[in-house]
């Protein structure tokens, strides 16, 4: 048995909590918009051809604000090809993803999912292949009332009223060499300033991210962010950070140690942006937008059916199998403990969005025709969207600590927590990092007095399965959220919670101030 103490108090707060961090991600890309969110047909779907059956698990998650259109996609994409009459749409080659766009589905289209999801949008521009004019009119077309050309157009293609949205990406990863339309941080920081400039002579109240790096591996990571900075801090909002993880050639404990990684990505970009700041003697804050996160198998799972490398795929298809990683219960540890990374920057990393919804990397998998259902990663994320409220508490922590080759040392027991003092309620997030040990986890809480756990459940390897054992068509619940017993306040009026091996678990607690 490992053990853990984690030690809490009322007043040493990291923020709000926003909600803005429990975001996804829907990219055209693979089956994530077609059969995944949209399917017309399909027995659940609505007069629009939203699956039900997604849209519920959507909601279930309890997903706050969603990226579209992409990715690599939006790089190389016409957002007026996915507007007017959808007979008159045009078919285009979609060059990221060597894929068909058919355009059945567009920006009216994913603005009605979204009010139905109850889900903010989170709009990408193309500064790929496209710039400031095209940026500018699609501010026009989304948010302004009406009386001119763009927002008339909207109102004739049937959206009398705004979509108002209020996040936009300027662009997407054009720090990498895959990117179409890929560029030096300088071209990219000019491009991105004046783009923003314009954007908001239009709508004043929007809120823009610059393009970040594409991962802390990068070899213009640090140089990227201090150039587009240089550029266009006064323009801009947040920055992006993106990030993708697995688990290689069996060093399972790097794999868990690697929310250190994200740790270290974050305080590393919080630097770099606020070194810009000191040097323009700028009052402002630029945030982060991590938006793009996630376990990603990038190697090691390519097959005939779904090429990781779209030069293999050869021919041109309408939303083919991409990158469907099916996730286990090792996977959903490691999202757990990446939540937590984000949570406990939630001062400074105030979006986040997990890459993606559906299908493409994602939490909840779907079959044309088919079912729908949650993989093991849907659960952190779902239950820290619902019970992360109120205040972040800083977490002090001593324990044991396990060594991972790739990411360091870290600690067994990764852990957040939330006060939230309306509801008179803490949320405890931890997940067990030991693959055989269980963990003795001690929560004090200071300047609070705990009252009855109202929550306790863990995720963790079924009985029978073990760490690889993964929800599938076949066997869609065989790891989800189960009760976790022994949890209890001991006489000190500290919080007792033993966790099992290789877990992610949430424990909610009544509280009043002491
Ligand atoms: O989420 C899949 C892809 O990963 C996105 O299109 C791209 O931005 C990133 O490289």
């Amino acid at each position: 048995m490992t053990s853990a103490r984690i030690i809490v108090d009322r007043d040493f707060t990291v923020g709000p909590v926003p909600r803005r961090l429990f975001g996804s991600f829907v990219e055209h890309m693979g089956r994530c918009v077609y059969t995944g969110i949209f399917e017309p047909g399909h027995p659940t779907a609505d007069e629009n051809g939203y699956r039900g059956d997604v849209l519920d698990l959507t909601r279930e998650m309890g997903v706050s604000i969603v990226r579209y259109p992409g990715g690599n996609f939006v790089s190389g994409y016409r957002w007026e090809d996915g507007i007017g009459p959808v007979e008159d749409r045009p078919r285009r080659l979609d060059g990221a993803w060597h894929t068909v766009e058919t355009n059945a589905f567009g920006l009216h289209e994913f603005a009605g999912w979204a009010k139905k999801a109850g889900v903010e949008i989170m709009e990408a521009i193309n500064l790929g292949t496209r710039g400031v004019e095209e940026a500018r009119a699609l501010v026009e077309y989304a948010n302004h009332p009406g009386g001119t050309y763009w927002s008339d157009l909207r109102v004739k293609n049937g959206a009398k009223d705004p979509f108002g949205i209020k996040v936009w990406n300027l662009g997407n990863e054009l720090d990498g060499p895959w990117q179409i339309g890929h560029k030096t941080a300088d071209e990219y920081g000019r491009l991105a300033q004046e783009s923003a400039k314009a954007m908001k002579l239009v709508d004043p109240s929007i809120e823009v991210v610059a393009v970040g790096s594409s991962g802390r591996h990068m070899p213009t990571f640090g140089e990227w962010e201090h150039t587009v900075l240089s550029h266009a801090y006064d323009e801009v909002d947040y920055v992006s950070l993106h990030a993708y993880y697995q688990e290689l050639d069996g060093d399972v404990a790097s794999f868990l140690a690697a929310s250190n990684d994200m740790d270290y990505f974050i305080e590393e970009v919080i630097s770099t942006v606020d070194a810009v700041k000191a040097k323009r003697k700028s009052t402002k804050n630029v945030n982060l937008s991590f938006d793009e996160w996630n376990v990603w198998y990038q190697r090691g799972l390519e097959t005939e059916d779904q090429p990781h490398v779209v030069e293999k795929a050869g021919v041109w298809r309408e939303h083919p199998r991409l990158i469907e990683d099916t996730y286990n219960v090792t996977d959903a540890v490691v999202v757990g403990s990446f939540l937590n990374s984000l949570l406990r920057h939630g001062d400074r990393v105030t979006i986040a969005n997990q890459a993606q919804l559906v299908n493409v990397i994602a939490p909840i998998r779907s079959e044309q025709g088919g079912p729908a259902w949650r993989q093991t990663i849907f659960w952190p994320f779902a239950r820290m969207a619902e019970l992360a409220s109120g205040q972040i508490l800083r977490t002090a922590q001593t324990g044991d600590r396990f060594d991972s080759t790739q990411y360091g040392d870290a600690p067994v027991v990764d852990a957040s927590t939330t006060y939230d003092e309306e509801r008179g309620r803490v949320a405890v997030f931890l997940a067990n990092r030991g693959l055989d040990e269980a963990a003795d986890v001690t929560v004090t809480l200071r300047g609070l007095a705990a009252g009855e756990v109202t929550r306790a459940e863990a995720l963790t390897v079924p009985e029978g399965g073990d760490r690889f054992t993964a929800n599938t068509e076949q066997a869609q619940d065989a790891v989800g959220l189960t009760r976790l017993d022994g949890v209890g306040v001991d006489e000190h009026g500290d919080l007792k919670v033993t966790l099992p091996a290789l877990s992610w678990a949430v424990v909610e607690l009544a509280v009043t101030k002491a």
